[in-house]
């Protein structure tokens, strides 16, 4: 199974909130079973803590942001982003406060409006760089923050998935009648995967003015990207030049649950298509695959002789081989370039 106390998990980046929910007080966020308390400092960056108080271990997600820290909600002592406490109310001024008074605190930045975290000081890749978020014509919509009860595994092998459009999203896009997959290329990266495609797909009324193709059928150029461990990228291109890049993650919660962080990129204008109708749309392809994920197991198993297998099972074959690589060789604790080398 992959457990979410892997602890090679936790030397990656995940996007755990938008950094709009912390600007009027602090949150709390478990990420791989850890507790944080999230807030915002004063020149905007975002701070991750321990949800945990070190005097008496209340929940420090409960207290108030002053002057760059949070404050306890129990006995008022503060803690800055390092963990170091501040100020401790019941000692008189003078009397320096015992450098064991800290609480562990985390990497944490602001991307693509959401704040991400790393648990390790050493993270074994960046946070994804997505080109098209950086060019001032595109529009980013933020779709969904929710929880699902799947694995984060299960959704990354679900995106790059061709096999299940007939089926599973028969009802929006999926072409029933041509149930055998699209062919795909598949290209490992050293850490990750890239696979091209070209889907042709139904284009329902509902879909046909958000895309400004008025056709009954269409086709999707598709380069999907995954970023391990549980980030995908899913750039769709087409005929008309429309950009529609879906980014999802599905941040870890624990073992049953994943947090899912989804936004779009759109090369088209408010004025062309609304972001409503455009989250409308996604909403419903989202729900379709909601309902079966939230069915399958938890466990994923990475042991290749668990499930059975079909070519276009391709790319979740790479993922799990990865994946159990990472985990066999960050297991013993041993220097990255090491690992990179023998994946
Ligand atoms: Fe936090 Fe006492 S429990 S200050
Ligand atoms: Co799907």
């Amino acid at each position: 199974m992959l457990s979410t106390q892997e602890p090679v998990l936790r030397r990656f980046w995940y996007p755990v909130l938008p950094i709009a929910d912390l600007s009027n007080s602090p949150r709390s966020f478990t990420l791989l079973g850890q507790p944080l308390v999230l807030w915002i400092t004063d020149n905007g960056a975002p701070a991750a803590l321990a949800d945990r108080c070190c005097h008496r271990s209340a929940k420090l997600s409960l207290g108030i942001v002053q002057q760059n820290c949070i404050r306890c909600p129990y006995h008022g002592w503060a803690f800055d982003s390092a963990g170091i406490c501040t100020d401790v109310p019941q000692l008189d001024p003078e009397t320096a406060i015992p450098k064991t008074y800290r609480v562990p605190s985390y990497l944490c930045e602001e991307r693509y409006g959401y704040v991400w975290v790393c648990l390790d000081d050493d993270p074994i890749l960046p946070i994804p760089e997505i080109p098209e978020a950086n060019v001032s014509e595109h529009r980013l919509i933020p779709q969904f923050y929710e929880v699902w009860n799947c694995s984060g595994l299960r959704l990354m092998e679900n995106s790059f998935d061709n096999a299940h459009l007939s089926f599973v999203h028969a009802a929006s896009f999926g072409m029933e009648d041509q149930p055998k997959p699209a062919s795909s290329e598949l290209i490992p990266q050293e850490l990750g995967l890239k696979v091209y495609s070209t889907i042709p797909v139904v284009n329902p009324p509902a879909q046909q003015q958000n895309l400004n193709i008025p056709d009954s059928l269409t086709v999707r150029h598709i380069e999907s990207t995954w970023y391990p461990p549980f980030i995908r990228t899913l750039k769709i291109t087409y005929p008309n030049g429309l950009l529609h890049l879906i980014f999802t993650a599905a941040t870890p919660i624990d073992d049953r649950t994943s947090q899912i962080v989804q936004f779009c990129i759109r090369n088209d204008t408010e004025a062309d298509v609304s972001a409503e109708s455009i989250v409308a749309f996604d909403r419903q392809v989202v729900e379709e695959d909601k309902v079966v994920l939230e069915s399958t197991d938890y466990d994923t198993p990475l042991d290749l002789t668990v499930e059975q297998h079909m070519s276009s099972d391709q790319p979740g074959i790479v993922m799990r081989r990865q994946l159990a690589a990472l985990i066999k060789s960050y297991g013993a604790g041993q220097p990255k370039g090491q690992v990179l080398a023998e994946i």
